[in-house]
């Protein structure tokens, strides 16, 4: 079926969607999962309490206990580490062997084994072969050349002055490599923040999924990629966690917002310990938030980890196939929307605490776009998943539709909407969510300038939240969930509101703050999301990784390496902090921790681009011509043509 009948038939409601029993998993999927589901331990007497645990078995004697690494690459005796890793990875090689015997040794434990055998020549030499030949043809299949279309270098360089910006980033990079958690001797991820000032800690001492996202990709883009695969297959397995909240267990692809590595007593023997990953999916979260962002941005990384190093092997695997299956099916799963947009509560996302953003904030669409266009790329033509990527197909068309048309605003449709008549009841309505003018802030009609434009952060019905979200708009860039001129059109707003959302710290997260009656009400009277601050209107340097991404794609680069110049003259004298506060962030952020790793990688990776723009092409999408194609159908296809009961295909013997 083309695409174009397919997105016919998504407006006639006769499109196969998934039904219940179809979420259910094949019979491969579901003895894999069972697999992948044996590494998981319960503890005695916790009766929710389970972790992923890896046995290092370690002698109790003060002078050989193995010590957590974060910070560094755990500094111990060497024969104590050899057995600590010796028996971490037969615990891996042995949890992961199920999964990937279909296609012989997964690279993860051929890599790991590899380790191994350079320390005490435990593993036979076949598979360290196996393992170089994915290095070789890694090195041949490189993606990136300096050949790509790609803005010149040499442009964006020569606007730094060289000798502090140097220091700056070698101080970004030690800061980034003291940041990273070492689980049973392997790199798995870079805790949130190493603030030696702050009292209290909360989760900053964990690894939260979405802001490994730029660690991971800096060190993709050096050329470091064991500590990406580490993350993607560890976070892969945490997503089969048995979760629960107050006897209620939220949908199964759910990927945790974070995970921290624990060194606990092994049970029944108290002098041995082992290192266990205990994620939180939202359960123990401040608000109990569920991550709706962190399987998106898991399935952004897989992507970019095989564009970047080339080893398509590890999104091969079955487990990750299945992996990226479960993520789609709970997002795919029908519900009561009339909309193509994901439905979720406030503070699914990096705003992960009440913003007034619940219904369909913009940024779990793009990045709901942007995965669904990552994962069609990756998934494995099979019979078992035909019906999953129809779906998918269909939900690309219908939401890059809903979003470019519904969620665009720019001052032609600010007029518009200001002359909207309202209370239309019919099937070609104009003010289709009965939109009342009224609802035009007197923010907005002064902001709005004459050139440019972007989507506003949320539509439901009778509801437009006109707030300009940054992370939203510049991944809708990204991803091309928004068109070539509306792209455009974002960048040349940002250009032309610089003040506003640059000013003396980028990027700001939202703009405007909500003030007085709207913040008590909205945020609910929250102390640290006061006006211009933290989530509602403060600055967030991580967010220039994904400024310079648009930039690149749209061939602007020099709006970014201005931001990054900015950024350049504090960022490092202020101690990283994780955001700042003020109209013009002028100060350090009221709460803000200092040494905020998605600071320093935000900026490393933002660096890292702009002397290499072609690499950005691991994290952009290209809409591709099917659809294109569909899209065209759909706006000139009559909508009301394709309404009427849905018919059947099934016949009843009488
Ligand atoms: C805050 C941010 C969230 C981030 C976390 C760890 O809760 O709102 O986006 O992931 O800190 O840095």
């Amino acid at each position: 079926m083309g695409t174009c009948d397919a997105v016919l038939q998504v407006l006639g409601g006769v499109v196969p969607r998934l039904s219940l029993s179809e979420k259910c998993f094949s019979i491969s999927d579901s003895n894999l999962l069972s697999k992948s589901l044996f590494t998981h331990r319960k503890k005695k007497g916790s009766k929710h309490m389970q972790f992923l645990h890896c046995s290092s078995l370690l002698r109790s004697s003060s002078n050989n206990r193995w010590v957590l690494g974060i910070g560094r690459a755990p500094h111990i005796n060497i024969s104590v580490h050899r057995s600590a890793v010796t028996s971490c990875n037969c615990q891996q090689a042995e949890s992961m062997s199920g999964i990937t015997s279909e296609n012989g040794n997964g690279t993860w434990y051929v890599d790991n084994a590899r380790k191994l055998s350079t320390i005490n020549g435990l593993v036979k030499g076949t598979d360290i072969l196996d393992f170089d030949k994915v290095r070789e043809s890694k090195e041949e299949n490189e993606v990136f050349t300096s050949n790509g279309n790609a803005p010149a270098v040499e442009t964006v360089r020569d606007a730094f002055p060289n000798v502090c910006v140097d220091s700056i980033e070698d101080e970004a990079w030690e800061l980034l490599r003291e940041s990273m958690v070492y689980y049973c001797g392997s790199p798995i991820g870079t805790i949130a923040a190493q603030d030696p000032t702050s009292s209290n800690v909360l989760n900053y001492d964990q690894i939260f999924i979405r802001d490994f996202i730029p660690s991971g990709i800096a060190f993709l883009l050096k050329g470091e990629y064991d500590i990406v695969r580490n993350f993607i297959l560890h976070t892969l397995q945490l997503q089969s966690w048995e979760k629960t909240m107050d006897c209620h267990s939220p949908g199964q692809g759910l990927m945790p917002a974070s995970f921290k590595v624990r060194t606990v007593p092994l049970d029944g023997d108290e002098s041995t310990t082992e290192e266990v990953l205990d994620p939180d999916f939202g359960e123990a979260a401040i608000g109990r938030v569920a991550p709706v962002d962190s399987g998106l941005w898991w399935i952004i990384l897989l992507r970019a980890y095989g564009k970047c190093s080339g080893d398509l092997t590890v999104q091969e695997r079955i487990d990750v196939q299945t992996g990226i299956k479960m993520i789609l099916r709970l997002c795919l799963a029908d519900g009561f929307d009339m909309f193509p947009t994901l439905l979720v509560t406030d503070g699914s996302c990096m705003i992960d605490r009440r913003m007034g953003i619940h219904g369909h904030p913009l940024e779990i669409q793009s990045l709901f776009y942007s995965a669904l266009l990552c994962a069609r790329e990756m998934l494995a033509p099979e019979d078992g998943s035909a019906d999953l990527i129809q779906a998918l197909n269909n939900r690309l068309v219908a939401l890059s539709f809903h979003i470019r048309e519904y969620y665009w605003i720019d001052m032609k449709k600010i007029n518009e909407i200001y002359r909207y008549k309202t209370e239309e009841y019919s099937y070609d309505a104009v003010n289709k969510f009965n939109i009342y003018p009224d609802q035009i802030s007197p923010w907005l009609v002064e902001w709005m300038p004459n050139k440019g434009g972007y989507l506003i952060g949320n539509l439901q019905p009778a509801h437009m939240d006109f707030r300009f979200f940054s992370l939203g708009n510049l991944w809708s860039v990204a991803s091309s969930l928004a068109t070539v001129d509306q792209s455009h059109a974002i960048l040349d707003l940002i250009e032309a509101k610089w003040a506003d959302l640059v000013a003396d710290m980028p990027l700001k997260i939202c703009y405007p703050a909500l003030e007085g009656q709207e913040w008590q009400i909205i945020t609910g009277c929250d102390p640290k999301n006061t006006p211009w601050s933290y989530h509602n209107g403060g600055s967030w340097p991580t967010l220039l990784w994904q400024l310079t991404v648009a930039c690149i794609k749209m061939n602007r680069p020099e709006i970014a390496a201005k931001a990054v110049e900015i950024a350049e003259k504090r960022i490092s004298k202020d101690k990283w902090p994780e955001y700042y506060d003020t109209k013009r962030a002028r100060f350090i952020g009221k709460q803000a921790r200092f040494f905020q790793t998605w600071s320093v990688a935000g900026y490393l990776v933002a660096k890292q681009l702009l002397a290499n723009p072609s690499a950005a092409k691991i994290l952009i999408t290209e809409e591709d011509s099917d659809l294109v194609n569909a899209f065209s159908c759909m706006i000139s296809a009559n909508p009301r043509r394709k309404r009427g009961p849905k018919r059947s295909t099934q016949t009843y013997i009488v």
